[in-house]
């Protein structure tokens, strides 16, 4: 099979990474791709965005399935495009993909098919805002209703900051058309986890879970990120808190999404609170999650692009054998550009060892780039992901930072605690 995937991120440089490694995987491109996914698979210079761009070239090259990373394309229509011209892809329709690309369609979605989750209201007017803030208590948290690129939620201490966060969305128009409309909710306390499954609109297959670290700072302090680190799997996971999440979040909002006519067809990534052994929906999103993806990629054992092409076919329950999961853990360091998520330079250059010998360390690039003279540059905020796997989480860690001391890029920093409540929790300590 020729296959075109299409984003330029960590995510998608680790699902390049195993897609190729299927024997059914007789060419694989990547649009736009970076410079560690151009070591292994043909760069297509059209950006992820580009929906009738890619479609072109996807005719063109015959390519017989696409696989997309980011949300964008997915909620411009990318998938649906495809399928309009015969072509496979991997991913739900437009219209699917709003239970990440509208925070009220994923909120209604929740009230109707009875899906725990933080009380709410959805608003386009100050006053109504206003007058919903006036009975809630506590912290709050204002979300813009669209996407935008990671920033849109607003963590408030209480009224009077979730009213100034409502107004700036509203009436300051800090997030564009995504701020128009906004959700506004109750704070969920506990421990935030992250659960990916795969469906084909009708049969569920769970992957695993993973913990991101999205705070800038060490002992997650400071400015939210894209995410600065990920573990899989979470260390407090049990069978009977993921059969709780499957059967209380993951298979309602599935069947609700066959139900209201937009059957959910790609992998399903549930951000949860979990407090006391009782998981709440914080949002979905409509892709894998990046970091957490190359977790899980490290962790899958088992042809990827048959469980993916299985997935896009609705045949999903053919395959259900086919996935395979390490009891290993897995972690992954994010190095990102000094000042990131902040302004930050772009172009400077990064050596070292960027292929480790350990076959269980591996680093996937996000935003890189090479040079005219062929020298490897950063092109972006997060830049590499140096993920390790081990037989638990500490001795993952222990290989990643390793791998990390071993590269050069004296523009670049990361976390030096990613999976700091595993390990506490390891050791017997409280978190
Ligand atoms: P989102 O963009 O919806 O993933 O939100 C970003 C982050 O905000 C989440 O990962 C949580 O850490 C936090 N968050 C979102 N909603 C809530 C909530 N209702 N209570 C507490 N934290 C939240
Ligand atoms: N790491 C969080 C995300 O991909 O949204």
């Amino acid at each position: 099979m020729k296959i075109l995937l299409v984003g330029s991120g960590g995510r998608e440089h680790a699902l390049a990474w195993k897609l190729r490694q299927s024997p059914l995987c007789k060419a694989l491109y990547c649009a736009p791709g970076n410079a560690g996914i151009a070591e292994i698979a043909e760069i297509v210079k059209i950006g992820s965005e580009d929906v009738e761009g890619l479609c072109s070239f996807a005719k063109d090259k015959g390519i017989d399935f696409v696989v997309v990373g980011p949300e964008a394309p997915l909620v411009a229509g990318l998938v649906d495009r495809l399928r309009e011209e015969g072509i496979l892809a991997f991913g739900p329709s437009a219209k699917a993909a709003q239970i990440e690309g509208s925070k009220g369609f994923m909120k209604d979605l929740c009230a109707k098919y009875a899906i725990p989750t933080a009380a709410y209201g959805r608003f386009s007017d100050l006053a109504s805002a206003e007058a919903f803030i006036a009975t809630m208590d506590g912290q709050l948290v204002v979300k813009a209703d669209g996407l935008a690129a990671g920033k849109g939620v607003i963590i408030c201490s209480g009224r009077a900051d979730a009213l100034d966060a409502a107004r700036d969305m509203l009436e300051g128009g800090v997030f564009g058309d995504a701020g128009a409309e906004i959700v506004i909710e109750e704070f969920l306390d506990g421990e935030e986890v992250s659960f990916f499954a795969l469906s084909d609109g009708r049969t569920i297959v769970p992957l695993v879970s993973a913990q991101d670290h999205k705070r800038v700072g060490e002992g997650d302090s400071g400015p939210n990120t894209g995410g600065m680190g990920a573990y899989s799997p979470a260390y407090f996971m049990t069978k009977e808190l993921e059969s709780t999440i499957i059967s209380r979040i993951i298979e309602p909002t599935i069947r609700g999404m066959a139900a209201e006519g937009c059957s959910f067809t790609g992998v399903l990534f549930a951000g949860l609170m979990v407090k006391d052994g009782v998981p709440k929906l914080l949002e979905h999103n409509a892709r894998f999650g990046d970091p957490e993806c190359q977790t899980l990629m490290l962790r899958m054992e088992g042809d990827l692009v048959k469980v993916l092409k299985a997935a896009a076919e609705g045949r999903l329950e053919s395959v259900r054998e086919e996935l395979r999961w390490s009891d290993d853990a897995a972690m992954c360091v994010v190095m990102a550009a000094n000042g990131y998520p902040g302004p930050y330079a772009k172009g400077t250059p990064i050596s070292g060892d960027l292929h480790p010998g350990d076959p269980d360390v591996r680093i996937f690039h996000a935003g890189t780039a090479r040079g005219e003279d062929g020298q490897l540059v950063s092109q972006g905020g997060r830049v590499l992901g140096v993920c390790a796997k081990g037989k638990d989480i500490a001795q993952a860690q222990k290989k990643a930072y390793a791998a990390v001391d071993g590269i050069v890029w004296p523009e670049g920093f990361c976390r030096r605690d990613i999976g700091w409540r595993a390990i506490k929790a390891q050791k017997g300590e409280a978190a």
